[in-house]
């Protein structure tokens, strides 16, 4: 039985719970004190080759989900994917690579508000070879317990030749619903280039931030041209872009053209403004940055004066 059907039930529930104030936070160990804005709220956009929409704020597993070692860490993951839900969010990447993480979105998305058009959950594969790939997508379902799978992208396009055919195949099953390719870092961005050429491919994530925007130069223009969904991964480099930041204040500027409060939104917001870019997954281990984070999807996005002044403010740093 897949998530959604499973948590159905239980949405009947909540739903008679008025939705601002209505967080666990007495199970908190980091109590979050915002309360939800309706998930309504939260910018969507389409998948290009389909035309459903997804939310823009999604979330990355990446370190933040590898275990669940302590009482603590199961507690802060449960309620990071509670608050996801709350603000709007569906959209999780993972990858068998992940250590755990795949396991751990098993075990914690049913005890998880499920969103109202149910998770859209996004794995990868990684091996090398046809029938281990296959045995590689198979266990994913398996840990983490949704069938069919909504994306499975060919992670850092580990022998995609070999992996595209079965990925159509699988499609044409039923057993997932999209094919995607990945890259990270601003790499081999030539070998993505000729793979988003091929058929049936719905979906590119690449990275992108602030400060590493060399998608800009012929990944972005060609998944438009392509109609291709964008995921951007790495929106923090992995968290570093904090360290370029720490000890100052988001200027004034930003803090009121763009609503924003903290640094996160300033990064998230340059990268939403692209429209090109369908979501972003940056990832946390943390309600308070989830909360942040999600923050990022409401109210005004920067101009193109207004990106092109958020680079100069940071290039001068
Ligand atoms: N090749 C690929 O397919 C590929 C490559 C890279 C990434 N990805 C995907 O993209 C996702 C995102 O990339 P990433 O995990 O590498 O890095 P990231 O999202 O750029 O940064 C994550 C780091 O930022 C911190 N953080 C998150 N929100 C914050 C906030 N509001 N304030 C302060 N710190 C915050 C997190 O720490 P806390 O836990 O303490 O919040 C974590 O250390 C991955 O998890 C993965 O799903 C895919």
């Amino acid at each position: 039985m897949t998530y959604d059907r499973r948590r159905r039930a239980l949405l009947k529930g909540l739903s008679l719970i008025p939705l601002v104030g209505c967080l666990p936070q007495e199970a908190s160990p980091n109590p979050v004190p915002d309360s939800s804005p309706h998930p309504d709220l939260q910018l969507r956009r389409k998948i290009p080759s389909t035309g459903e929409p997804i939310p823009c704020l999604g979330l990355g597993t990446y370190r933040a989900f590898s275990r669940l070692d302590s009482e603590e860490t199961t507690s802060a993951l449960r309620e990071v994917l509670t608050l996801f839900s709350k603000w709007g969010g569906r959209v999780i990447d993972t990858s068998p690579m992940y250590a755990n993480a795949e396991s751990v979105l098993g075990t914690l998305l049913p005890q998880a508000p499920s969103p109202e058009s149910g998770w859209f959950l996004a794995t990868k594969v990684w091996t090398n070879g046809q029938s281990a790939g296959e045995s590689q997508m198979k266990s994913s379902s398996e840990r983490i317990g949704a069938s069919p799978l909504d994306l499975v992208q060919i992670h850092n396009l580990r022998d995609w030749k070999t992996h595209l055919p079965t990925l159509r195949r699988l499609k044409g099953e039923g057993k997932i619903r999209y094919i995607g390719l990945t890259t990270w870092g601003g790499h081999d961005h030539a070998r993505m280039l000729e793979a988003m050429k091929s058929k049936d491919i719905d979906f590119i994530q690449v990275s992108y931030n602030i400060f590493n925007r060399k998608i800009e130069d012929q990944i972005l223009p060609v998944a438009q041209e392509l109609g291709l969904a964008v995921l951007a991964n790495r929106p923090f480099e992995q968290g570093r872009l904090f360290s370029k930041v720490e000890g100052r204040d988001i200027p004034e500027w930003a803090r009121s053209e763009l609503k924003i409060s903290s640094w996160a939104q300033f990064f998230l917001k340059f990268l939403l403004a692209d429209e090109r870019v369908t979501a972003v997954i940056p990832a946390t281990s943390k309600p308070r940055h989830l909360v942040d984070n999600m923050r990022a999807g409401l109210g005004p996005l920067p101009d193109a004066e207004l990106r092109t002044r958020m680079v100069s403010y940071l290039e001068q740093i």
